[in-house]
């Protein structure tokens, strides 16, 4: 019988998709007992945004949050999105502090890590994956990740060898991340049926968003292409920018004959349990209709959601909206100027804010942003394909070269934990403290301190009372 297992993304992706990954622990703390009876592939907890809304937003330590939920769900697989040598983060970190990290994130409970870089530059993974194998148990699964994005060279066959490479590295799954919502059925297809009659064996999983209405029918027909695992969210933290319902594919898939591991009455217990925390966050406001809503634009001006509304703001903050059209045409232009790099934080930005600023000066990279400038000098990784020879020397000189900032910047000195010592003192209590600090400093600090005065509190009142 065909099987096609559940990846349940309630508490991270469609969290952070639909209600900027403001979720508390005590929301679902109840329910996880009851989601670690359904028969999911995995549950992704943790990674992306949530370690650092965690600390910033929350008041949260993210370490104790996925300890809590290992607790409370021991028979299920926790997974967690990483971004390569960037970690959480937007900045390559020194190859002793990804091993740390790595190496924490298992022993606080993750089983799956999926790591991916937004370049698809898979050097940027190396030191991720050669830690998750020396610190892997028997439930450790290393999955490879690709962005996912559409250019004239991002065809079938590339997708191919980027697969190949992964399962060459040692990666066990592979994994396509359509983060922009913007895989068509018919590409899902080729894809998949491509990786598939190449990879053999190796799971393939698909991760893609609502965004753009298509995610049913490029699911569906994925799934008719031999797709492994798909991601889906419970049906009330479902579609929009987040993922498909779980509920809605469960029950299509089980017409089919196919086998997903599911139980049907513990998915809909599920659902249940988080309408009523979803419908606080509408009435708060903190979930914004128009992340709930279909839109289609993404597909028609090739340009994700939300970098079209970011340029739009943009251009309506310099009262320069009779420029949009021109703006327009200018993304694919600069993007190919950069060698189609995916569309992705922080490349989406980058792309988007350089186009704006060619077409208001008037004159294409008379001012160049640093980040562009940083981008040719190498720092991002390489890009998918050879970037604008012209504008290459016009930044880096006659006959200027990237540099490799991987080289460069993986030493392995202890730095940086003797620097968070130092910084945090005797708030640090333990090496979770301290890759906090490394992470995101001002609001581990913040966290930190304000954890220390909470306890004082309490030990004044014990005294008190006594
Ligand atoms: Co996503």
């Amino acid at each position: 019988m065909k099987k096609v297992q559940f990846t349940e993304t309630v508490m991270r992706d469609a969290n952070q998709s639909l209600m900027a990954t403001r979720l508390p622990y005590a929301d679902f703390e109840e329910i996880l007992p009851v989601m670690d009876k359904a028969g999911y592939y995995s549950v992704e907890c943790w990674g992306g945004a949530t370690f650092d809304s965690c600390l910033r937003y929350l008041g949260e330590d993210p370490w104790e949050r996925l300890r809590n939920i290992r607790a409370k769900m021991p028979n299920t697989r926790l997974q967690m999105l990483l971004r390569g040598q960037n970690l959480l983060g937007y900045k390559h970190y020194h190859d002793d502090v990804v091993e740390k990290f790595v190496e924490l994130s298992i022993k606080n409970g993750i089983d799956i890590i999926r790591i991916f870089d937004a370049l698809n530059d898979f050097r940027n993974l190396g030191t991720a994956l050669e830690s998750v194998k020396k610190y892997a148990t028997s439930r450790t699964i290393a999955s490879g990740c690709i962005s996912y994005t559409q250019s004239p060279v991002h065809t079938v066959d590339k997708y191919v060898e980027m697969c190949k490479n992964l399962v060459k590295m040692g990666f066990e799954t592979l994994c396509l991340k359509d983060m922009a919502g913007t895989m068509s059925p018919y590409e899902a297809e080729h894809l998949i049926k491509g990786i598939k009659d190449a990879v053999g064996d190796v799971p393939v999983i698909l991760h893609t968003h609502c965004t753009t209405g298509m995610a049913y029918m490029t699911l569906t027909k994925a799934i008719e292409s031999g797709v492994d695992v798909i991601d889906t969210a419970t049906s009330c933290f479902s579609n929009g920018t987040s993922q498909a319902a779980t509920e809605t594919m469960f029950y299509a898939m089980q017409q089919y004959g196919i086998e997903t591991g599911l139980d049907e009455k513990v998915i809909n217990q599920v659902n249940d349990f988080f309408k009523p925390v979803k419908q606080k966050y509408v009435d708060s406001g903190l979930i914004n209709p128009k992340s709930m809503a279909t839109d289609s634009q993404a597909l028609v001006y090739k340009v994700p959601g939300g970098m079209l509304s970011n340029m739009i703001a943009n251009l309506k903050d310099m009262n320069a909206m009779d420029k949009f059209d021109e703006a327009l045409l200018e993304i694919p232009a600069v993007r190919k100027d950069l060698g189609y790099p995916p569309l992705v934080t922080p490349l989406s930005q980058m792309v988007g804010n350089q186009a704006v600023t060619n077409v208001l000066v008037g004159e294409r990279y008379k001012n160049i942003s640093n980040e562009v400038k940083n981008y040719f000098k190498g720092e991002y990784g390489i890009s998918p394909a050879p970037v604008d020879k012209g504008l290459q020397e016009k930044i880096l000189g006659a006959g200027g070269q990237p540099v490799d900032c991987r080289i460069e910047d993986s030493r392995r000195t202890g730095e940086d934990f003797e620097k968070a010592k130092k910084a945090l003192g005797d708030l640090a209590e333990t090496e979770e403290d301290l890759m906090s600090w490394i992470c995101f400093p001002k609001q581990a600090e913040d966290f930190l301190k304000s954890r220390k005065e909470k306890r004082e509190q309490v030990v004044k009142y014990t005294i008190e009372e006594a």
